[in-house]
């Protein structure tokens, strides 16, 4: 049997070629479910492990190495792939230390090549809408969909058209978005009311959409989890914790793990925990209500990554914390800023919204629900350089509301031997105090 769509709603079942988004019969999300059956055996830890290190197309992607689980039906030459993936997995027991706990890793998916976790997403949309014949790909984005979108459409040589709630994207991926050639459609609108538009557009005028309803976009996603795994040398963690705005990593998480297990790679899953701004939390306040109620919110938060009211994935998500008995948490902009600020300064650096990993871990630690025993791994979905503004606001205590609360701030000095000498001994007396 080859892969085929599949609503996970009522089940209906669509060709893989098939030009569609969501369920026809009930408008439920889709899954692209491959045959494990088939794959059984022929799918294993040493198959994966020996394609470590290639230098072949398309098996040096940290996407396409696992391809038999991604897409194992695309044609090699139809792939557009930088190739993304193969991030580092930091060992970090500075800032373990700090969270409370005692076995955290940082999954760094900022060293994808356009600095964000999408690109593993759009790696396996770009070369489906390839496969499809389209030449014209669109997505609403906070910002990094767009840059990703934006790079892949112009190396698979398509026109990408990307929306964007003006004024609210960093100016790192504002920036990658122009750059890469995207046609740039800012609206006076938020991400929740982009999306809606892109869903219209992209229906209305043939244009295949590339946001994370896009199921293929889930499969290359799904492949971080892999990653960890292989890295982890197939070790299952107690703990997977991921930043959760339009929800399409969470749950593309769940599948992947179910997956692997469902294959024998691993002999239980990881628990999952989401963790979401407190001002753009529909996820959290359905967990609070154990998905009794659905909320849409009016999003509002400086991680302007994932000020999401309305996430497109909702229901996956929930389908993920059902299977890894997931667990949901808020953290605020002070919160969020000052493990940024932690994480920055450890030297390995993400976005804003990438700190909520450790700033949720943090927030569970200290609430009992991870035991400081337990091995963890925490997601960073962006670069720092992504948002530049935002550090150097925070760091010169220049935010409304917020304290700089790890300000490393910038000197002013006159240039002279006894100035630069006076000021070092007073950041040397600092930093023994720190
Ligand atoms: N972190 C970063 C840096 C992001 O850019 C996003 C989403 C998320 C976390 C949340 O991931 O949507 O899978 O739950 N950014 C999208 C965008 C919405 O348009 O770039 P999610």
């Amino acid at each position: 049997m080859q892969s085929v769509l599949k609503c996970i709603d009522c089940g209906a079942e669509y060709p893989l070629d098939r030009l569609v988004y969501s369920c026809i019969t009930c408008g439920g999300l889709l899954d692209v479910i491959h045959d494990l059956e088939a794959l059984r055996g022929q799918v294993t830890r040493d198959l994966f492990d020996a394609r470590l290190g290639s230098l072949e197309i398309p098996y040096r992607s940290g996407v396409w190495r696992f391809k038999e689980l991604v897409y194992p039906d695309m044609a090699d030459d139809l792939i557009v792939s930088r190739p993304e993936g193969n991030t580092n997995l930091y060992h970090v027991p500075d800032l373990a230390a700090w969270a409370g706990l005692r076995h955290l890793w940082l999954k760094h998916e900022g060293e994808n090549p356009t600095g964000s976790f999408k690109d593993r997403g759009m790696t396996g949309g770009v070369s489906q809408a390839r496969r499809l014949g389209m030449n014209r790909v669109a997505c609403a984005s906070t910002g990094n969909t767009s840059a990703s979108l934006a790079s892949y459409a112009a190396r698979g040589g398509m026109q990408a058209i990307v929306f964007f709630q003006e004024g609210q994207v960093a100016l790192g991926k504002l920036a990658q978005a122009i750059a890469y050639g995207a046609t740039c459609i800012q609206i006076p609108g938020d991400f929740d009311v982009a999306m809606r538009l892109v869903r219209q557009v992209a229906e209305s005028l043939g244009i295949y959409l590339l946001n994370s309803v896009n199921p293929f976009r889930l499969e290359g996603q799904k492949t971080i989890v892999f990653e960890v795994l292989q890295q982890l040398r197939w070790e299952v963690p107690d703990w997977i914790v991921v930043p959760g705005g339009n929800l399409g990593n969470s749950s593309a998480f769940g599948k992947g793990l179910m997956e692997l297990r469902e294959l024998g790679l691993i002999d239980r899953l990881p628990r999952l925990a989401i963790i979401q701004a407190e001002g753009a939390n529909p996820l959290y306040r359905g967990y609070r209500s154990g998905f009794a109620v659905h909320e849409r919110v009016k999003a509002k938060t400086l991680a302007t990554a994932i000020k999401i009211g309305d996430p497109v994935s909702y229901d996956k998500a929930v389908r993920a914390l059902h299977w890894t008995d997931g667990v949901v948490e808020q953290v605020s902009d002070q919160e969020i800023l000052d493990a940024k600020a932690r994480i920055d300064a450890s030297g390995i650096g993400c976005e804003p919204a990438s700190a909520c990993a450790l700033a949720g871990a943090r927030k569970l630690a200290k609430a009992g629900i991870i035991r400081p025993s337990e091995r963890v791994v925490g997601v960073l979905t962006g670069h720092v350089l992504k948002d530049p503004g935002l550090i150097v606001d925070y760091h010169t205590n220049r935010i409304e509301g917020i304290h700089a609360t790890y300000a490393n701030p910038l000197l002013r000095v006159e240039p002279t031997l006894e100035a630069v000498r006076a000021v070092l001994a007073e950041t040397e007396s600092a930093g023994r105090q720190r």
